[in-house]
């Protein structure tokens, strides 16, 4: 009776957000989810996992390298205003990414938007002969999944256009490799390739699984898979989606208190 009631209740509240939606958008305005990282997220109250969501980071004063490290600044010097991914999160993409450097493997980034991140990635890799495969419709999130992505809508996180992204990106001319089109699709022609380094923030159940079924098994060992919005409220599905892909896998995703999961590759069994 009580998972009834909070079942209802949480349809309500979805209903609630979708109603006003629609009514703003009758008015003339578009609107984008704008996730809260906030416990008061509407979005996991009355789920069967809600009560771990939680605030978990420390009132004591912790370092803050991403106010303070030179070669990170640098690198996100005109970034912020083209991504919807805080510092703390750019900082965690740019150190793995510098760290991914060192394997044999091309980057990919699955969900660019206007193009922030996959500035910042350019950014990290300059020096190397690696690729960057970027990965976005442009026109926003597909289908969302109705149970498992609640919230969402097809064509949320709609880009300000595919140009202004290649002209964001056009220093690192040779670097990038843009794809537009509906992943997987746009992964096709890639299957020999090897990885080290893939950002996935594709924010839907589906799209990360099918990232996950694409590049878990052509990532180097070694190499580093960053789920932006892991352990976001609104994000579920994403989370829902590493959880399954790894639960019969060796790699363990690592939750951070960014709200990122990370996943470093295992060395195949018997590999030398
Ligand atoms: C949150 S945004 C990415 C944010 C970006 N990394 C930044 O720096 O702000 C999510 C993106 O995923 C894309 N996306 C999600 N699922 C997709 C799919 N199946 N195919 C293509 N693009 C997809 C959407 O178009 C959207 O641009």
């Amino acid at each position: 009776m009580r998972e009834l009631a909070r079942g209802f209740i949480r349809g309500f509240r979805v209903a609630g957000y979708r109603a006003g939606k629609a009514a703003l958008r009758g008015l003339g305005y578009d609107v984008h989810l704008i996730r809260s990282h906030g416990s008061g997220d509407a979005i996991h109250e009355g789920l069967e996992d809600g009560h771990l969501y939680r605030k978990w980071s420390t009132d004591t004063a912790m370092w803050t390298p991403w106010l303070g490290d030179e070669v990170f600044r640098a690198a996100f010097e005109g970034v912020a205003p083209h991504t919807v991914v805080s510092s703390d999160r750019c900082y965690t993409l740019f150190s793995l990414a510098r760290q991914a450097r060192f394997l044999d493997g091309d980057f990919a980034e699955c969900g660019v938007f206007n193009g922030g991140t996959a500035l910042l990635l350019a950014g990290s890799m300059e020096g190397t002969d690696r690729k960057l495969f970027l990965f976005d419709s442009f026109e926003g999130l597909p289908e969302p999944d109705q149970a498992r992505d609640p919230g969402f809508e097809a064509g949320d996180f709609k880009s300000a256009s595919e140009a202004a992204v290649r002209k964001l990106l056009r220093e690192h001319g040779e670097t990038v490799d843009l794809r537009t089109g509906w992943i997987p699709e746009t992964f096709g022609g890639l299957e020999d390739r090897r990885f080290a380094f893939v950002h996935v923030d594709v924010d839907l159940y589906r799209s990360t699984i099918d990232c996950c079924d694409f590049f878990y098994p052509r990532l180097v060992a070694g190499g580093t898979m960053v789920f932006d919005d892991y352990g976001f409220p609104a994000t579920r599905g994403m989370r829902v989606a590493v959880e399954e892909f790894f639960a019969d896998r060796p790699e363990v995703p690592l939750a951070l208190p960014t709200g990122q999961a990370i996943v470093t590759r295992l060395p195949d069994p018997g590999a030398p």
